[in-house]
C-alpha cells in the first residue's frame, strides 16, 4: 500500500501542484483546505491530470478540535506537507492578527497534533526568502542571517521557522524540513492548475497575464532606478512544478530517514536572478503577445535583488529546478488563456 501523505493548503496554488506531483510518484495524498484561497474545482483538474482523485476534507486548520477528530480518523498518515496559509503581504501590514493567527496558529495546531499522533512526524514547511530580507551577499545561502521582516506575513515565515525549531528539539520522534521558496511562477503543463489570484494581483506574473488578455489596462513596473544592470529589480523565478517536486524530495528524505538533522532548511530556486523587464521580454517572447507596461515609482518595501545559492538543494536533496523562465511564462500564459475560456467556470 503506497504511503498517505497529508497536504494542508493542497487545493492552492503551489499545493495543488504538489499533490499531482506526489500523485505521480506513487504517494496517496489527503488534501485538507477550507477554500479561503481557492475553489472545489481544483480537485476534479487534479484527477484529470493524475487519474487518481485525491481525498479532500474542508476544514479550517485553526479549528483545533477539528484537526484532533481529523487526525484521529486517518491513522495512516506518514507525513504532512504544510501550505495552508494567508499569502499577501499588503494584507498583513493592514490586518495582522488575522494572519498571526491563521498562519501561526494552524501551525502550532498541527503540531500539536503530529505529536498526538507520531505516526505522521515528518513535516515539510512552506517558507520563503523573504526571511532574508535584502541579503549583503549574492547569491544567497542558508547561512545568511533572518533578519527582522518588514511585514506581518514575512514575519509569520520567521516565526513559524522558530516554533519548528522549537518543536523538533523538544520532541525526539519529530522531523521537519523548512523551504524557502524564491518566486514561484508558472503553471502545470497541461495548463489545466496554475495560480488563481483574488481580485488585483500583487504580483508580477499573475499581472502580467491578466493584462495580456485584457483584464487589465496596463502592467506597472515599480521603479527603473535600482542598483542592477537595467534599473529594474532581480528576482530567481522558479517554475511551480519544479517547486513541488522538491517537496516529494523532501518528504522522501525524512521517510528514508536520510536528513541529517531534525530540522533542516533549504532553499529553493533556480540560481539565476531576471530583471523585471527580461521577465517581460520573456512573456513577450514566448506568448507571442505584446504587452502594455510603463514604470512608476519604487514599490514600498521590495528588495533590489535576491537570488538563491542552490548548491546545498542541489547536492543534499539530489534535486534541481529544470525549466526555464521561457517555459514559466509559455505555461502561465496557456493557464491564463485556458481560465478566460471558462476552465473554472
Ligand atoms: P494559496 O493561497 O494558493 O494556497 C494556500 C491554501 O491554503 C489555499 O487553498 C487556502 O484556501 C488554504 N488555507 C489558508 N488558510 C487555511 C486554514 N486556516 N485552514 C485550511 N486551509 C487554509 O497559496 P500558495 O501560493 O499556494 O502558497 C502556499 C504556501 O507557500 C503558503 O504558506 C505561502 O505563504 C507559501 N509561499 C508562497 C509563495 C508564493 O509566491 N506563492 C512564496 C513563498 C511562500
Ligand atoms: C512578494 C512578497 C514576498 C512574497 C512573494 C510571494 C513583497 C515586498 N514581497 O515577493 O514576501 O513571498 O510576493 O507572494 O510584497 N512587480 C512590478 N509590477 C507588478 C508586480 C510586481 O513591477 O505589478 C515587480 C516587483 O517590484 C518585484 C517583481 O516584480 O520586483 C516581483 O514581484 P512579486 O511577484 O510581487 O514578488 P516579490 O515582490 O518578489
Amino acid at each position: 500500500m503506497s504511503k498517505k501523505i497529508l497536504v494542508t493548503g493542497g487545493m492552492g496554488y503551489i499545493g495543488s501542484h504538489t499533490v499531482v506531483e506526489l500523485q505521480k510518484s506513487g504517494y496517496r495524498a489527503v488534501i485538507l483546505d477550507n477554500l479561503s484561497n481557492s475553489q472545489p474545482g481544483i480537485l476534479e483538474l487534479i484527477t484529470r491530470i493524475t487519474g487518481v482523485k485525491p481525498e479532500f476534507v474542508n476544514l479550517d486548520m485553526t479549528n483545533q478540535q477539528g484537526l484532533n477528530a481529523f487526525f484521529h480518523n486517518h491513522p495512516d498518515i506518514k507525513g504532512v506537507i504544510h501550505f495552508a496559509a494567508y499569502k499577501a503581504v499588503g494584507e498583513s501590514v493592514e490586518k495582522p492578527l488575522m494572519y498571526y493567527h491563521n498562519n501561526l496558529g494552524s501551525l502550532v495546531n498541527l503540531l500539536a497534533c503530529m505529536q498526538e499522533h507520531p505516526a505522521a512526524s515528518h513535516l515539510v514547511f512552506s517558507s520563503s526568502c523573504t526571511v532574508y530580507g535584502q541579503p549583503e551577499n549574492l547569491p544567497v545561502d542558508e547561512q545568511a542571517p533572518v533578519v527582522p521582516a518588514i511585514s506581518p506575513y514575512g514575519n509569520t515565515k520567521q516565526i513559524s521557522e522558530e516554533i519548528i525549531e522549537d518543536t523538533c528539539r523538544s520532541n525526539a520522534l519529530l522531523t521537519a524540513i523548512s523551504l524557502r521558496y524564491f518566486n514561484p511562477i508558472g503553471a502545470h503543463e497541461s495548463g489545466l492548475l496554475g495560480e488563481l489570484p483574488l481580485g488585483v494581483p500583487n504580483n508580477l506574473v499573475p499581472y502580467i497575464t491578466q493584462t495580456a488578455i485584457g483584464k487589465r489596462n496596463k502592467l506597472t513596473i515599480f521603479g527603473n532606478d535600482y542598483n542592477t544592470p537595467d534599473g529594474t529589480c532581480i528576482r530567481d523565478y522558479i517554475h511551480v512544478s519544479d517547486l513541488a517536486r522538491a517537496h516529494v524530495v523532501a518528504m522522501e528524505r525524512m521517510l528514508k530517514k536520510d536528513n541529517k538533522k531534525a530540522h533542516e532548511v533549504f532553499n529553493l530556486g533556480t540560481g539565476t536572478g531576471y530583471s523585471v523587464l527580461e521577465a517581460v521580454q520573456s512573456f513577450e517572447r514566448s506568448a507571442g503577445v505584446k504587452l502594455n507596461w510603463g514604470f512608476s515609482a519604487r514599490r514600498p518595501g521590495d528588495v533590489e535583488k535576491v537570488w538563491a545559492d542552490t548548491q546545498f538543494a542541489n547536492e543534499e536533496l539530489g534535486w534541481k529546478a529544470e525549466k526555464g523562465l521561457d517555459e514559466m511564462m509559455s505555461t502561465a500564459w496557456s493557464w491564463e488563456v485556458n481560465l478566460n475560456e471558462g476552465l473554472m467556470g
